[in-house]
């Protein structure tokens, strides 16, 4: 060397992994320009969406929820959610303005593999079968007055095409679920075939989306609650809309004025920057060139991109030794919560990474292989986290431009539920700093963005209430 040049020795599998990772941050990021620009179409696509059916990637479904819980309502209530991994079971006792909610009690039942792959009736049984035994137990604070059939809300969350409060057909299936027979159907008709196979006497009286069940749940205790979202193994909005802002609806009828609109974002995909994985993972997928945006920010993919970028740095860069570890070469195998949990590591060493990676695919891991672990992991998870922010500022701009000052000049609160949300600090705060950054600071101080834990089980059963057959 020549003199005063200081040589620094660096393992050769860092030098040429490097520029991987620098390519990688550079496609991924969101410099607030680039969240404008996402935050202005995404408030496009739904009025486009809201013009006509096709109109958008945004399909805008009427919810038929146009009434909202008051607090009012009394008595009995089941509700059922199916969405992800788990199908959860609830009851509550509502005791009126008083009392509120007098008991709850859920179970969970994760849902076997195989049958997010098998037929409609193989699903709904399982899922009949885990309600009847629930509704078997019911003792104690609950209570259902003599000659009643139990009144159920059912949370599905997957796109459908409502045609009442009590029924819709489904679309299509996201998430990574595959049942066959269902899409073109009424999820209620399947529920309600099922649960008379059963034997179990119950009655679907409202069928609503996780998101649209979060913002009932959250509006009972909060009357400023305007929008819900979902982050978890998928991503989805809703929010309150004004009838006569939405040119599809012909004939507007509800004595509010209002109604939830069911964005079915995950579909939205307009100038999100993505990577060469992230179109790979899609072009490999169930739903290739579907469901865009959830693919970019939602529990089910994060992990799944991170473990590309670990593979292609393994076999160009040798990250990790002189052989490609072979399970990382198997999609899924690095789920969101193992990336999470590598970012929460603090110690000296990263030794959580070292034994994630070690526990995943026997890799051997050093200091240096280690951090660029992490630095993969927090690319990822930021961009997620900042576009799902912007998506966050184009649903309030929307209704912002709508009616100058109802949303920015006053507190408007986002309901947040999803185990991505909840478990993924980091996700989190890059969120919130996207909102900030694209509302500024005054107007950020009026936006709250608040984890509304398990809100949509309890606003099913509310929204069964709401449209129970009965008098209160
Ligand atoms: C998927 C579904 C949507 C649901 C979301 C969150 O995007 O299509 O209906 O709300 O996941 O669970």
């Amino acid at each position: 060397p020549r003199p005063g040049v200081v040589m620094t020795v660096r393992s050769p599998n860092i030098v040429s992994a490097a520029p991987i990772l620098t390519k990688l941050q550079r496609d991924c990021a969101t410099p607030l320009p680039v969240l404008r620009q996402v935050a202005d179409a995404m408030a496009a696509d739904m009025r486009a969406g809201l013009e006509a059916d096709s109109g958008s990637d945004l399909k805008m479904i009427l919810s038929y929820v146009d009434v909202l819980p008051t607090g009012n309502e009394k008595g009995l209530f089941y509700a059922l959610d199916l969405g992800g991994t788990n199908f959860r079971v609830l009851r509550v006792q509502l005791g009126g303005k008083e009392e509120r909610v007098i008991a709850t009690e859920f179970e969970q039942v994760s849902i076997p593999q195989e049958l997010m792959f098998g037929t409609s009736e193989e699903l709904f049984d399982f899922i009949a079968s885990g309600l009847a035994k629930f509704a078997q137990k019911e003792a104690g604070k609950f209570h259902l007055p003599q000659g009643r059939t139990r009144e159920l809300g059912f949370t599905f969350s997957f796109p459908v095409k409502q045609t009442s409060i009590d029924s819709g057909i489904l679309i299509k299936w996201t998430k990574g679920f595959a049942v066959s027979g269902t899409a073109g159907k009424d999820v209620v008709a399947c529920l309600n075939e099922a649960m008379k196979r059963q034997g179990l006497d119950m009655r679907v009286s409202a069928l609503v989306n996780d998101t649209v069940g979060t913002l009932a749940g959250a509006r009972y205790w909060d009357d400023e609650v305007m929008v819900a979202v979902i982050l978890g193994t998928g991503t989805n909005a809703c929010y309150v809309e004004r009838l006569d802002a939405i040119p599809k609806l012909h004939s507007p009828n509800s004595a509010s004025g209002r109604t939830i609109v069911n964005t079915e974002w995950g579909a939205f995909s307009t100038g999100l920057p993505l990577t060469e994985f992230d179109r790979e993972m899609d072009a490999e997928s169930i739903n290739p060139g579907e469901q865009i945006f959830e693919k970019t920010i939602s529990g089910m993919y994060l992990g799944e991109i991170v473990r590309r970028v670990l593979l292609r740095m393994a076999k160009d860069a040798r990250l990790f030794g002189d052989s490609v570890p072979e399970k990382l070469q198997m999609p899924f195998s690095l789920r969101t919560p193992d990336m999470c949990a590598m970012q929460q590591d603090t110690s000296k060493d990263f030794e959580v990474v070292g034994s994630i990676l070690y526990d995943m695919a026997g890799i051997d891991s050093n200091l240096c292989t280690r951090k660029i672990v992490i630095d993969v992991c927090d690319t990822i998870a930021k961009r997620g986290g900042r576009l799902a922010g912007a998506g966050i500022v184009g649903i309030l701009q929307k209704l912002e431009n709508d009616s100058k000052g109802v949303i920015f000049g006053k507190r408007t609160v986002v309901a947040m539920d999803g185990g991505l949300y909840e478990h993924y600090p980091q996700y989190r705060s890059y969120l919130q700093d996207s909102v900030t950054e694209l509302l500024g600071p005054e107007i950020s101080k009026n936006i709250v963005i608040e984890h509304s834990k398990d809100g949509s089980g309890i606003g099913a059963a509310l929204l069964a209430a709401t449209n129970s057959m009965y008098e209160h």
